[in-house]
């Protein structure tokens, strides 16, 4: 009995200082609730005041980006320091780590089958918001070979085509044969086109796709760019059957190659045929990515 009881006292004793200590915590509790809530909101400001819209950023990278390590074209063109301003800001610097730990989103086309699919002539309001919008939903990739004098009238797009990680690609002010003007026509042709590019605030092209395929070795001293000709042409100018667009690519494509095309409804059709005729095979890649080309890299090629 005796030992039966002072358990119970030793118990009833227990629960008055559990229930002590208790009523005693709650003054903290309260005080620990409120520094979580201060801590949550001040957060979620900072996330809200994130930039939302990358529409607005500078998108040039900045030159030291082109010095160290691989070349990554595409995950380095936001240049931390002009993205951040206070670069105190915990949650902005937060979020530049995060975008540059992004891995390059270029496959190896050493080691992997990769196809450059190219579309000229562009940007065409209806087609190209197409094109995009398969790219986008196949998580494929792509360049857009554009007319200078069609830049300013679509700023949204060549932005939209930067954005998804397409490359731009010059194809001159107004689609005139390099055979039918003089070397200062041929400058002017393609330094236009690049500042109508840069200034829509997407970096400069750095391939020039000459119009016609019209091009000779010695032009490439006044267009200073790389010259991008092709490999395979499903000629889709000259069809207007999406269908027999895509069998052409389908025939003709191997590793390697480069596919051109031309910014138009009946291609802008053809597209998911052909995404979904090649994607077991291979990956859709940028011209730069397939020929793993550096920054200002020289020379004419027709595939890999
Ligand atoms: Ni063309």
């Amino acid at each position: 009995m005796e030992v039966v009881s002072l358990r119970r006292l030793e118990s009833q004793k227990y629960s008055t200082a559990t229930k002590k200590s208790v009523f005693y915590l709650v003054p903290q509790m309260v005080t620990a609730g409120v520094i979580l809530a201060v801590i949550f909101i001040v957060t979620a400001i900072k996330i809200e005041n994130l930039p939302q819209n990358f529409d607005n950023l500078p998108t040039q990278p900045a030159a030291s980006l082109h010095t160290k390590g691989p070349v990554r074209p595409y995950a380095q063109t936001i240049n931390p320091e002009q993205i951040a301003p206070d670069s105190n800001d915990m949650a902005i610097v937060f979020a530049n780590k995060f975008l540059e730990a992004l891995p390059p989103p270029t496959p190896d086309c050493k080691v992997v089958a990769c196809v450059a699919l190219t579309f000229d002539d562009g940007p065409e309001e209806k087609s190209t918001t197409m094109i995009l919008d398969s790219l986008d939903r196949n998580f494929a990739h792509a360049t857009f070979f554009v007319l200078g004098y069609k830049v300013a009238g679509s700023q949204d797009l060549i932005k939209r085509m930067h954005q998804s990680n397409n490359e731009i690609g010059n194809h001159s002010w107004n689609h005139a044969s390099f055979l039918t003007i003089d070397r200062a026509g041929i400058q002017h042709q393609v330094s236009k086109t690049q500042d109508a590019i840069k200034k829509t605030g997407v970096p400069a092209p750095q391939l020039f796709r000459p119009p016609y395929g019209d091009f000779l070795v010695k032009m490439q001293r006044d267009i200073k760019l790389a010259v991008i000709l092709w490999n395979v042409d499903p000629k889709d100018w000259d069809k207007n059957n999406p269908a027999k667009i895509a069998e052409v690519v389908k025939k003709q494509v191997k590793p390697g190659s480069i596919i051109v095309m031309h910014d138009k409804m009946a291609t802008a059709k053809a597209l998911p045929i052909i995404l979904r005729d090649l994607r077991t095979k291979y990956k859709f890649v940028t011209v730069s990515q397939l020929l793993n080309l550096k920054p200002n890299a020289k020379g004419v090629y027709v595939g890999r």
